[in-house]
């Protein structure tokens, strides 16, 4: 068979925030550089954030850097690395007047500066009072981004492969990676990308959990291939449940909701945060507000018919508020949990929201693999960044309002990393044939048509097996055959087969490979979870309830073989002292 090739300076896949924020650096320097996204650009996961970006820009509090810095290494948990965290917080504010003259319509302040609502874990002055450091674009502020930055790379000239779904990774005998393996959706033709650096932005796998805040496109397809071509997966027993997803369907409330004033209340109508966090209150770090209320709930304390959920009160601040600076999340109550914010409380209870762990990166996005002993090695030619990635500036809990900070941070750092390769670079290396095969065979493994389970059901039971053993709230023997579960599972997609249509859809085939990915990223989640026999930050183990800095303060890294692997938490900032580990209290 032959195959179409395609040559480019920079292969980018996923066109999420990430993704684009790197594309628009590179095609303004004259790279030649083509995204792919199994989506319509404006489609990916970034249109969905909602409530903002956080930087020091102190307009609303007093701000600087250094207090976003403590802010975010108190909130990782102490796993984050502090060199990249001290990277992100300095970067954040050029980062988000870049975005400003891109043209992204952020709210506005009276004075004309850009609006910033309080989020959680935000201080000023080291853990004193409450700051307001997320620059917002009303509660849409990812679908403001994302927006900006297709237009910016149309205007730019960047390349797009709009729907086509990259299947694999092509690496070289000497461990280059030349590009990818991708499919076109419309007419089921691969077609191999040829690139001189590769750079997976795919996004995260929250399709992982059946109730989450993530779109049907988070499948964690970056974070498979990566695992594929040899690459572990670090801290991935670390996922974020964000507190406030409608109740029973999952859809995001943001956490600017409790910004403005919003709070949660149980069914004697108690503030009951005041209790497990008597300073910040709701504001309090995200691991700590989800256990909050799951605990309610378990205590009995939970509302409705099955005292199944909490209430976030908001109709206090509001009707004017609440249509000038949180329209989408009024929308999104009307339709799904069938009230108006404005009236009555919003039924609401933790749902998965964000893959803190993935790809290990460096503060330039190189992906690399890295050694207990010894210096991190770059994978030759591949980059990674955004949720994806792991370079790792959340550690064990991530503050919300950093995420759309850390896409465009090292989306831009792995960009201007990347300019300074292909200057070095002047030539595509020789293509390498056999990874070429091996890709095909698994894509024409779902060539066959005939009886076998069917993909969509695996899918299903999947979720709900992840959901029961990998949870807010884990232990040993749950966490166990939670594993058990998953790997059969696993061997059984591959006995599935797509129903005998006189016609295989292309879209039946992608799914079966998504899920493929999916339960690989699934199997790194709980293995990762297993072994890790303390607690802390999002990773709660009711076996193991303290933190232990003496055994586990470091990364772990899962390889596909199952190997479990470890490396150390870079401790030691960049141009500051560090900040020294201490109990998290809030
Ligand atoms: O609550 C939110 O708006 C989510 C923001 C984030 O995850 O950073």
């Amino acid at each position: 068979m032959t195959i179409k090739i395609r040559k480019f300076d920079t292969l980018i896949i996923g066109a999420g925030g990430g993704g684009l924020r790197a594309a628009l650096q590179l095609a303004r320097a004259d790279a030649k550089v083509a995204v792919v996204s199994k989506v319509f650009p404006t489609r990916s996961h970034t249109v969905a954030a909602q409530g903002g970006l956080n930087a020091a820009l102190a307009n609303v509090s007093p701000d600087n850097w250094h207090f976003h810095m403590f802010d975010t290494v108190k909130g990782s948990d102490y796993l984050g690395d502090q060199d990249a965290i001290e990277y992100m917080c300095r970067s954040a504010p050029k980062v988000v007047y870049e975005l400003d003259h891109f043209g992204v319509p952020f709210s506005r302040r009276e004075d004309g500066n850009i609006y910033q609502r309080a989020f959680g874990g935000q201080s000023q002055d080291y853990g004193g009072e409450q700051a307001s450091r997320t620059c917002a674009a009303a509660d849409r502020t990812g679908h403001a981004i994302l927006h900006t930055l297709y237009q910016q790379n149309i205007a730019a000239k960047t390349h797009f492969f709009d729907e086509y779904f990259a299947i694999d990774l092509i690496k070289d005998e000497e461990g280059y990676i030349l590009g990818a393996i991708a499919l076109e959706i419309e007419t089921g033709e691969p077609i191999i990308i040829e690139a001189k650096t590769t750079l997976i932005a795919t996004g995260g796998a929250g399709q992982l959990f059946r109730t989450c805040t993530n779109a049907l496109i988070n499948t964690g397809d970056g974070m498979a291939m990566a695992l594929r071509a040899g690459i572990p997966l670090q801290d991935m027993e670390f996922f974020q449940f964000h507190p406030t997803g409608i109740a029973g369907k999952g859809m995001l409330i943001t956490e600017g909701v409790r910004g403005e004033g919003g709070y949660l209340v149980n069914v004697d109508g108690e503030r009951f945060m005041e209790r497990y966090a008597p300073r910040a209150k709701d504001l309090a770090s995200r691991d700590i507000v989800s256990r909050a209320i799951a605990i309610e709930i378990r205590e009995g304390r939970g509302c409705g018919p099955d005292k199944d959920h909490v209430f976030l009160k908001v109709d206090h601040i509001g009707a004017d508020i609440i249509k000038k600076r949180l329209p989408g999340i009024r929308d999104l109550a009307m339709t799904f949990a069938h009230i108006d914010p404005i009236e009555s409380a919003i039924p609401v209870y933790p749902t998965a929201h964000y893959t803190m762990g993935g790809i290990p990166t460096n503060r330039q996005g190189q992906v690399v693999v890295p050694e207990m002993e010894g210096p991190e090695e770059p994978v030759p030619g591949l980059y990674a960044a955004g949720e994806c990635a792991c370079v790792s500036v959340h550690g064990a809990n991530r503050l919300g309002g950093n995420s759309l900070l850390d896409i465009l941070v090292f989306g831009r750092a792995a960009a201007n990393h990347i300019i300074s390769h292909l200057e070095a670079n002047r030539y595509h290396r020789q293509m390498d044939m056999d990874s070429v095969e091996k890709s095909l065979t698994r894509l024409a493994r779902w060539d066959k048509k005939g009886e076998g389970e069917s993909v969509p059901e695996l899918r299903t039971e999947f979720r709900k097996v992840m959901e029961d053993h990998c949870g807010v709230f884990r232990e040993h023997s749950v966490l166990e055959k939670g594993l058990e579960k998953v790997k059969v599972l696993r061997q059984r997609l591959q006995n599935a087969r797509l129903k005998d249509h006189s016609k295989i859809f292309n879209t039946a085939r992608i799914e079966a490979m998504e899920l493929e990915n999916l339960m690989d990223v699934g199997i790194a989640t709980v293995a990762s979870a297993l072994a890790r026999t303390e607690s802390r930050g999002a990773h709660s183990r009711m076996d193991y309830t303290e933190r232990d800095d003496t055994n586990w303060l470091k990364h772990s890294l899962y390889f596909e073989s199952g190997r479990l692997d470890y490396k150390p938490v870079r401790l030691k900032p960049i141009t500051v002292d560090p900040f020294p580990l201490k109990p998290r209290v809030y």
